[in-house]
């Protein structure tokens, strides 16, 4: 399966998919957000791909948002589908998704695109990157989780003031704010990015990553207890491989070799 505007490269456990509309500043169009739901899929069941990376293409933006153009038109229910398919095959796929996946933000993350960054498990920023959701100025909120998102990362006020003034943030308060792990130099950028990636694939069983990504999320879904979900996947590790190598390396003192299951 290739696709028209997602580039994949996997080297050394690490799958990179980079978001290749350079000349719409990687807007998310229907196809893009299809084509990035099908990457996922097929890298989940790929034992190559350990961590994801995600990113823009063209040095200037992470993603301007979701593509404007296509919904210009909407109607109410159109309007909300876009929202729902939008959060349903992209969104919530990336933030309950098996295996980590770092947001690169190299540039603009505005609307749609911060709201993938916001998705994703955690965010690198480029010091050239600017942050934002601008929706309200447009006439509409953000409809790809950006309301809820931004409000656990920054805080509700926080949230209330980039959402209600539409300020583009920097790199440096994004950071001061909580809204990304790191902020680098351009050119080192995916570097950070693939330091962080080769911790988690050096000391993690990937079978008790994808336990605590579901436990985590739970605390921030209303539908769920988050201790209870801590619980139950707390006891499913002891029926992993992956955890009898990991005690046994420990007792004999060598580094675990995790399957992920
Ligand atoms: N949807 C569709 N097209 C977009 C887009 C979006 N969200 N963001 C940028 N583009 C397109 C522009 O229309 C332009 O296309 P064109 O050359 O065919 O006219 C191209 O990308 C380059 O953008 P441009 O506005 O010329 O670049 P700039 O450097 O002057 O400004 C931004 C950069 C990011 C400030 C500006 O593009 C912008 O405000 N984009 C919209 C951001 C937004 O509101 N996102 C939330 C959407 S809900």
């Amino acid at each position: 399966m290739s696709f028209q505007n997602i580039l994949e490269h996997t080297e050394n456990g690490i799958l990179s998919l980079t978001i290749n509309r350079p000349d719409k500043l990687n807007a998310l169009n229907k196809l893009t957000i299809h084509e990035l739901s099908n990457a996922l899929d097929k890298a989940a069941n790929d034992t190559n791909v350990k961590v994801l990376i995600l990113t823009g293409a063209g040095g200037k933006s992470f993603v301007a948002g979701a593509d404007i153009s296509e919904f210009a038109h909407f109607t109410i229910d159109e309007g909300a589908l876009l929202a729902s398919e939008g959060q349903m095959l992209l969104f919530s796929k990336i933030q309950d998704y098996s295996k980590p996946i770092i947001a690169a933000v190299n540039g603009f993350a505005l609307g749609g695109g911060l709201e993938l960054a916001m998705a994703c498990h955690m965010r690198v920023a480029s010091d050239t990157a600017k942050m934002g959701l601008p929706e309200v100025s447009l006439g509409v909120i953000p409809g790809y989780g950006g309301t809820q998102r931004l409000a656990q990362l920054v805080g509700k006020g926080k949230a209330f003031e980039m959402i209600m003034t539409t300020d583009m943030i920097t790199a440096d308060d994004a950071f001061k704010w909580g809204l990304v792990n790191y902020v680098t130099p351009p050119e080192g950028l995916l570097k950070k990015c693939v330091e962080i990636a080769d911790k988690i694939m050096k000391r993690a069983s990937p079978a008790a990553i994808a336990s605590a990504i579901l436990a985590i999320n739970a605390g921030f879904d209303s539908d769920k207890n988050g201790f209870e979900v801590e619980i139950s996947e707390f006891g499913k590790c002891f029926n992993t491989y992956d955890f009898k190598e990991g005690i046994s390396a420990f007792m004999e003192k060598r580094k675990p070799i995790f399957l992920g299951k």
